[in-house]
């Protein structure tokens, strides 16, 4: 069957000249009801046709005659309006939700090629700070979106597993005289302890700055006693990362970080050699991008040390020939813009082909009120940034609060109170656009009412929980899934209130939303989608009863397709999908 847009080029493309594809291209959706279903500007138009695109669109209204599916056409401000036959779009948009089930909105645009996303990529040795989970989110949520354009996705955690920090912490850890069997029973607690342990100590005694340095230094000498402890300090880090992780329900394809190319160093440094890209400077080894407004990429020190920069092109180089990627996204905050714009034009100058696959996908800040009432970067009162994990035991214990005031029979709900505190979290910092800061409030994020987490699982809970309460009326013990039976016997004409055609025209945009937020690699539209199915699921439910109604069986079809698609929404954007409260 042809798309509605296909079909919108077949009437315009005699009297336009146009071909199908830049009419199909030029289509969109008017944003005000009234305004029809589809709209065509005619203001590209004006200067071939040399008149006014109002008279254009005149014009072409009187000449187009409405078909079956396409039943009106209104020449409005320069633009031509489309007004669908409702019976057959609900038809056409919610067959196809039934027969793809939740593959709906799946593409095949990315076929045949490679997205490596590089994501949450935190320094080990350190906690999870609440800071790190936007990137973190991003992240995940730009993998599920990809997967679903049909794109082979890498998701790659670069950790931080290298550089002086290390350095620090064994010289604590040697300082403070600990054990193998202190060792053994280390903690990720006990490790942030060393960390402040050292700043403390290196502003009473500024040599011990030069201490964690040398000692960083017998590591990448390849120190065996350092060696080992670095291998244990990053085996903890790893489990209590893998622990957030879980409740985020965040996975990765791989955690090859720093430390891996640390042995790529040389042939790195041939390489861009080769190419004639290093330049000696006061004994350091640099890339001069003077002529491209940039500082110089710094990469071997004086010292022999190499750096992040000098890693980062090895891990690009292992990904091109590892993964053969298409494209290659580094979800890192705004902070790291200057190191993203010189990493990618020295593989530029490298000659690279793969280098332009490469973009840094930058984000803005998260800010949490502090307790003069201004807007801070997520610090606590002694200025240590806010454990993530605090701040989702923290969320969860409100949420659980919420839900026994609600309902003092729900106890025992940890881990849902926990997916919803999550929902919370997650849904407050992707529901702004990615570039833009953003001020976090407990009170908006956890409210049930408003653009939050909660309130989009909820609309999702009642669309589940009419489903199960249709199949406890009929005594059957699973929640019902109309949708999977097929059309048969659905009256699609049994749509007329403006709630329904709301929410049937809302579940017809997936697919382009999926598009959209490709495209500005940002899930925010998705988190705005959400809230509008949301508020059309609640509209409709509130405004039309679905059982014991006369059109029961027709509208708890709708009601399972706008399950679907609330809950692949949901799913993408990382907010858990729950199904009862
Ligand atoms: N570990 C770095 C940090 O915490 C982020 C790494 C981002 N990824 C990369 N390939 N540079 O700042």
């Amino acid at each position: 069957m042809k798309t509605y847009k296909e079909e919108i080029a077949d009437l315009l493309g005699p009297h336009t000249g146009l071909a199908p594809q830049e009419i199909a291209f030029a289509i969109t959706l008017p944003q005000h009801a009234g305004h029809g279903d589809f709209a065509f500007p005619c203001f590209p138009l004006a200067k071939k046709l040399r008149k006014a695109p109002p008279a254009i669109a005149n014009e072409l209204a009187g000449l187009i005659k409405p078909t079956a599916s396409i039943v009106k056409v209104e020449a409005l401000n320069g633009y031509l309006n489309f007004f669908v036959d409702q019976t057959d779009f609900a038809r056409r948009t919610l067959g196809r939700i039934a027969s793809e089930q939740a593959a709906y909105g799946s593409s095949r645009r990315g076929e045949g090629k490679t997205v490596v996303i590089d994501f949450s990529s935190p320094n080990m040795g350190k906690e999870l700070a609440f800071h790190h989970l936007r990137g973190t989110m991003i992240g995940h949520s730009l993998s599920k979106l990809y997967a679903r354009a049909g794109y082979k996705v890498e998701r790659v955690n670069h950790l931080g597993d290298w550089g002086t920090s290390y350095g620090k912490l064994i010289v604590m850890f040697l300082r403070e005289g600990l054990t193998e069997a202190d060792l053994a029973a280390m903690t990720i607690e006990r490790l942030n302890g060393l960390y402040t342990a050292f700043s403390q100590a290196a502003t009473a005694d500024p040599a011990m700055e030069d201490k964690a340095r040398e000692a960083f230094q017998r590591l990448e000498a390849g120190d065996a006693h350092y060696r080992r402890l670095w291998q244990a300090f990053k085996d903890i880090t790893l489990i209590e990362l893998n622990r957030i992780y879980r409740f985020l329900e965040v996975e990765f394809d791989s955690y090859i970080g720093e430390a891996h190319f640390v042995d790529h160093m040389p042939k790195t440094m041939d390489l861009l050699t080769s190419k004639g890209l290093v330049q000696k400077s006061q004994g350091a080894e640099i890339v001069d991008l003077s002529a491209h407004n940039m500082p110089p990429a710094l990469l071997r020190k004086s010292d022999g040390a190499t750096l992040y920069i000098t890693r980062d092109i090895a891990a690009a180089v292992y990904r091109a020939e590892t993964y053969g990627f298409a494209k290659c996204l580094y979800v890192v905050d705004n902070g790291q813009s200057l190191h993203f714009q010189q990493l990618i034009k020295v593989l530029e100058l490298g000659g690279f082909p793969w280098a332009s696959g490469i973009e840094h996908i930058p984000f803005g800040l998260v800010l949490i009120k502090s307790e003069d009432g201004g807007w801070e970067k997520g610090k606590t009162r002694s200025g240590q940034a806010s454990l993530l994990k605090d701040v989702l035991e923290a969320a969860r214990e409100k949420i659980e609060g919420i839900i026994l005031e609600k309902n003092p029979e729900a106890a025992g709900k940890e881990a849902l109170a926990m997916r919803i505190g999550v929902g919370a979290l997650v849904f407050s910092e992707l529901k702004n656009r990615r570039l833009n800061d953003i001020r976090f409030e407990w009170d908006q994020a956890l409210s049930f009412e408003g653009d939050s987490g909660p309130y989009v699982q909820n609309a999702h809970v009642r669309l589940c929980s009419i489903l199960r309460k249709s199949a406890e009326k009929a005594g059957r013990a699973k929640a019902d899934r109309p949708s999977e039976n097929g059309t048969d016997g659905i009256d699609f004409s049994r749509f007329p209130e403006p709630q329904a055609q709301t929410l049937i025209r809302s579940l017809s945009l997936f697919p382009d939303k999926i598009n959209t937020a490709i495209e500005a690699n940002d899930p925010c539209p998705m988190a705005q989608y959400a809230l509008e199915i949301a508020e059309g699921a609640h509209g409709f439910i509130h405004s039309c009863r679905v059982l014991g109604s006369a059109e029961e069986k027709d509208r708890l079809f709708l009601i399972d397709c706008a399950r679907i698609v609330l809950g692949r929404t949901l799913d993408m954007i990382g907010v858990p999908p729950i199904e009862e409260m």
